[in-house]
């Protein structure tokens, strides 16, 4: 469906301005962010907290994120500490926020920043994006926040936004492109970054998916979603297709040090490398609350309930399944203190499956 109300901003100044002047006083505070009036007197994010922060706030909210950001740069205070960094420590630290593809990149990224560019980030967007793991949206992110470069950043807060006030009625991803080349046109070219933080903010605290608070909202004399009172229909999306479940079954092995058994997976496909209890296969499909045939050895073992994941394409359910040592495993894995689980790199579907288990 093509836009049929798009109307531009009659003044395009006036859009970013009155968004700005809202920011310059109701800017969420960010660790990684510069306030506003330091802006103003010329200091600048640290790109290395920029590229560290987009890419976490890729994976979850920022309430999430100040916690695991602040870790890693009192670990990693800079992209050289991060280049020597060992692999697994950079995944034990990611460890909780998911999709750990983007955790290995971290450290490939770091990598080639100080390899190639003396550990300076590129400035522009294209350069960026020749970076591990830097997509678009990042890229955009990262010139436009820490480069004050003119680039249109759009995020599921700028979608909501900028579709509402525009009365946007393609659906979206599609209608990125056209989101992006629109404001491209009216962002603010003094302060991108700030424009484009403003329009987040705009959306994650007034312009929200559900009840918007339009009556506090800097942009709403000209908002069409406001006018014709039906914000919340924006922006338009196709129904998510139904995810199927997936079943298998879980291990869990306490001794009498207060330890359980752990392993790894395997090193590629879904959570590649990470830790968990040894499981059979995620695709078993099998109802596995009387089975346990795949189990690493046979004991007499107790059903301990089931434990529930969602992972982007799929259902999880896991049957979990103790016992007490009797032997161990004879399969590569250590065990480990149920008090120091949480430094492992074990992503979360395995402390709840531990949680279930003890
Ligand atoms: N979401 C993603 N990046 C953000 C940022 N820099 N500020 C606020 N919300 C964000």
């Amino acid at each position: 469906m093509n836009s049929t109300e798009t109307t531009k901003p009659k003044d395009a100044a006036s859009f970013a301005h009155r968004l700005l002047e809202w920011y310059d006083v109701h800017a969420r505070t960010m660790p990684w962010r510069v306030p506003p009036h330091d802006h103003l007197q010329g200091v600048r994010a640290e790109p290395y907290h920029v590229w560290l922060s987009e890419v976490m706030l890729q994976q979850t909210q920022v309430a999430t994120v100040k916690a695991y950001f602040l870790k890693f740069i009192s670990k990693w205070p800079t992209v050289f500490d991060l280049a020597n960094s060992d692999q697994e420590d950079v995944l034990k630290a990611w460890a909780g926020l998911g999709y750990y593809s983007r955790a290995r990149n971290l450290k490939k990224c770091a990598d080639v920043v100080v390899a190639d560019h003396q550990g300076k980030f590129p400035q522009t967007f294209d350069e960026l994006k020749k970076l591990p793991g830097i997509g678009d949206y990042t890229a955009s992110a990262i010139a436009s926040i820490a480069f004050d470069q003119p680039v249109a950043v759009v995020d599921g807060n700028v979608e909501r936004v900028m579709s509402r006030h525009q009365g946007i009625k393609t659906f979206f991803p599609e209608a990125k492109a056209e989101t992006k080349a629109m404001l491209a046109k009216i962002l603010d070219r003094d302060r991108p970054g700030e424009f484009a933080q403003a329009t987040m903010d705009l959306g994650a605290t007034i312009c929200t998916p559900k009840k918007p608070t339009c009556s506090l909202c800097p942009i709403n004399e000209d908002c069409l979603g406001f006018k014709n009172d039906n914000a919340e229909l924006f922006p338009y999306k196709k129904p998510k297709a139904l995810k199927p479940t997936r079943k298998g079954a879980a291990f869990v092995i306490q001794n009498d040090n207060n330890e359980i058994f752990l392993c790894k997976r395997p090193e590629a496909g879904l959570l590649a490398g990470m830790t968990q209890v040894p499981t059979n296969a995620w695709n078993s499909n099998q109802d596995a609350n009387e089975d346990t045939t795949d189990a690493p050895f046979v004991a007499d073992w107790t059903h301990a309930g089931v434990a529930k994941h969602t992972f982007t394409h799929f259902h999880l359910e896991l049957t979990v399944w103790k016992t007490h040592q009797i032997m161990t495993p004879k399969i590569a894995g250590w065990w480990c203190n149920i008090n120091n689980i949480a430094e492992e790199a074990i992503p979360k579907i395995m402390l709840k499956v531990i949680k279930t288990a003890l």
